[in-house]
């Protein structure tokens, strides 16, 4: 398919968190990989970003994005079809993230509600910083940066790509029409539980990682918390608030009906359960596995096509930017 045929630009980000689990893949990495076939993609490892709340964490950064993007890699992200960057690599988004910051009112950025949840789980009332604050302005020169039309993203950042349309309406009043306005594709998030039963996360240490082998995820999968009123085989159990039954459905649409009958009538016990999940489980990771190892055998790969990626975003960012620059009466 050439650029002509597709439906518009999508652009999104993910900090660089190290290698991905269950639940950044069912909950965002499946949805990249399956737009790649509608849409050009640019996806950004949004390393400026993640210093916005850990400044003082630098250490682990390089280790953190070469992992997550062997992970991309693993999950379908298709280098070939696909722009995959790092954000600080592309300068442009801090040009434009500078001129945004001109025409951003401090008001709108006061009340991002995405914001003020951030500082409150953070604790940083009084150490707020003028990068944290800024946070949605730099999202809006990411995704502006690209003309992006589309951005696919969860509930917990419509407020941020809500700037980013006032932004770009912004300057296309003040100056002239140089940005699109980026419409929100929410992907049907799922909530994707950890082996205690709460959300799956990386703080909470129940995640079941994409690169882990076989035999540590069935040994995950028995683990796993389950209906406590369901004690001995034959005991009928309540799959809706067990876990197990979750990822049941997530993994494989088809099994869930079989497992909700059989945990409900008791015939099915959550030994047996357990093991059929992690039999599909593990036959779903198990491409992702094989993508991974091929990557992994050859330390530059990953290096190269995050070059390449670079180069490509560069490119593009710059073409924008001209075009800031000329509705700024700024090409000197
Ligand atoms: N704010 C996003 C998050 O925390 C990450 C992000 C940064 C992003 N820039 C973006 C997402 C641009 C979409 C588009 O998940
Ligand atoms: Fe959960 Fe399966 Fe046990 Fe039912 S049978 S409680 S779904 S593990």
């Amino acid at each position: 398919m050439t650029r002509m045929d597709k439906r518009g630009r999508i652009l999104s980000g993910m900090r660089p968190t190290g290698r991905l689990h269950l639940g950044n893949y069912l909950g965002a990495l499946v949805n990249w990989v399956a737009l790649q076939d509608d849409y050009e993609c640019f996806y950004s490892v949004v390393d400026w970003h993640a210093l916005t709340t850990g400044h003082d964490k630098t250490e682990g950064l390089t280790e953190s994005i070469h992992e997550m993007v062997l992970d991309w890699l693993a999950a379908g992200l298709d280098p070939e079809r696909s722009v995959l960057f790092v954000q600080s690599h592309v300068p442009q988004h801090a040009i434009l993230h500078l001129l945004f910051s001109m025409v951003t009112p401090m008001s709108w950025l006061e009340r991002n509600p995405t914001v003020k949840e951030m500082v409150r789980d953070l604790g940083l009332k009084e150490n707020l910083s003028y990068g944290l604050i800024g946070y949605p302005v730099l999202q809006a020169a990411d995704i502006l940066v690209y003309k992006a039309t589309t951005v696919p993203v969860g509930e917990d950042q419509l407020a941020h790509l809500e700037l980013s349309r006032e932004i770009a309406r912004r300057f296309n009043h003040l100056y002239r029409e140089v940005f699109p306005e980026p419409q929100a594709k929410l992907t049907e998030t799922p909530l994707v539980l950890g082996t205690d039963g709460r959300k799956m996360s990386k703080s909470l240490n129940n995640t079941i990682g994409l690169s882990e082998d076989a035999e540590t995820v069935t040994k995950k999968v028995r683990m796993m918390v389950t209906d406590p009123q369901k004690i001995r085989n034959g005991d009928p159990g309540r799959p809706e608030i067990c876990p197990v039954f979750g990822l049941h459905k997530l993994v494989r649409k088809a099994q869930g009906a079989d497992v909700e009958a059989g945990c409900r009538s008791g015939a099915l016990g959550c030994v047996d359960c357990k093991t059929l999940l992690a039999g599909n489980l593990n036959a779903s990771l198990e491409p992702l596995r094989e993508r991974r190892r091929a990557y992994e055998k050859d330390a530059s790969a990953v290096r190269d096509v995050l070059a390449e990626g670079d180069r490509r975003a560069a490119a593009a960012a710059e073409a924008t930017l001209q075009d800031v620059r000329a509705a700024m009466n700024m090409s000197y």
